[in-house]
């Protein structure tokens, strides 16, 4: 069966050299050294500061939530996986949903300046598929509703825009480290924020609340393991034959099928970390129809992201993400796919649609790059 992802392992002999060091401090958890390692090299590779490893995604986003002490609503995207929304509720703040841009599928400025009220105190855009938001429009919409804007870059692991790390936008943006992200230590996260005091109450937050041994603020348990970090490490060693091999795949989908489909037009001035393959459909019966023939020879694409999160609950309605979401099909997108099974997809793709001619999108490069 060939899957939408497969997490990368690295080489045995390097991870376990990470692990024998584990073996040997004696320490598993509570900030060690191998956790200190990854924090500082992450640090360095990505460009920021202020970054603090968490025990997944999902809690990145709850700790920044506490850590800028969100309340009421927050304006988010029904675009998205699950977990951005449901970290929100998670912690008793409501989720606002604003339609999305149907071009870039981010969330809309446009669109989140209709849905403002008194109510709400943060913005919470997500960098799907790692293509920058408008974080330009975000931040001149915070400052002037003096809101609170946490970037959801679960996507978007080493992406730059304009030559600045795309995770130095917002008050924080939370990471995913998650076994099928591009970079991974099995699960984790993290978080980067733009000031040190929030960093400083977030280290409080993921231990409990203590600080210098005692209980100084409310906390809860959302450390990484050293275990865990030893995978990252080893992956972070790994990082660049990970992306070039990645991208090479993005570029031969890319040629074959540029001209068949409509792709999310990418962020002017923003790198790319290929960490999705997303193509649309004209409709949604026939993405149904060419999912069917691609299961039957045991490919097994996903709908990333459907349904829109609209849908599921009373929380505004946003037609736009409600058709991208019909008709967008992630492909198969992973270092180690074979190559004649990435002949096969596109084969299948390719002939399953005459060209079309491509819209052009003013202001946004094509999905090229
Ligand atoms: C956009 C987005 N946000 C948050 C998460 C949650 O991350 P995790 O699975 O590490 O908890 C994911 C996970 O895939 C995601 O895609």
């Amino acid at each position: 069966m060939i899957p939408v992802t497969k997490p990368h392992l690295p080489e045995m002999n390097r991870y376990l050299g990470y692990i024998v060091r584990c073996y040997k401090n004696c320490q598993l958890t509570n900030n060690g050294p191998l956790v200190q390692e990854l924090k500082a090299r992450l640090e360095g590779y990505l460009g920021v500061q202020n970054l603090l490893p968490v025990a997944n995604g999902t809690l990145a986003l709850q700790i920044a939530y506490r850590a800028l002490g969100l309340s009421g609503k927050a304006i988010t995207t029904p675009f998205t996986f699950v977990a951005t929304s449901s970290s929100l509720r998670w912690e008793g703040i409501e989720p606002v949903f604003a339609d999305i841009d149907g071009a870039t599928l981010d969330l809309s400025p446009e669109r989140v300046r209709e849905v403002l009220d008194p109510d709400v105190t943060a913005l919470v855009p997500v960098h799907v598929y790692g293509n920058p938001c408008d974080v330009e429009a975000f931040d001149g919409i915070a400052r002037e509703h003096d809101l609170k804007v946490i970037y959801d870059a679960a996507h978007a692991f080493g992406v730059e825009l304009n030559g600045r790390s795309v995770l130095e936008w917002g008050d924080a943006a939370t990471l995913s480290f998650h076994a099928t992200k591009v970079f991974h230590s099995v699960e984790g996260g993290a978080i980067v924020f733009k000031r040190r005091e929030d960093y400083e109450r977030a280290c409080r937050l993921i231990n409990f609340g203590y600080a210098e041994g005692k209980v100084i603020d409310e906390g809860i348990n959302a450390k990484m393991s050293e275990f865990h970090a030893a995978m990252g490490l080893s992956v972070l060693d790994e990082i660049e034959t990970v992306l070039q091999k990645r991208g090479e795949i993005h570029r031969r989908y890319y040629e074959a099928l540029e001209d068949h489909f409509e792709m999310p037009a990418w962020g002017e001035g923003a790198t790319r970390n290929y960490a999705y393959f997303p193509v649309l459909f004209s409709s949604e019966s026939e993405l149904l129809a060419v999912q069917r023939r691609l299961n039957e020879v045991g490919i097994f694409p996903r709908r990333y992201f459907y349904p829109s999160l609209d849908t599921l609950g009373p929380a505004g309605v946003c037609p736009v993400s409600r058709d991208r979401a019909r008709r967008v099909l992630c492909l198969p997108m992973y270092p180690a796919l074979p190559e004649d099974v990435l002949e096969k997809i596109i084969s299948i793709m390719a002939s399953s649609r005459r060209p079309w001619i491509r819209a052009v999108h003013p202001g946004r490069s094509s999905m090229e790059g």
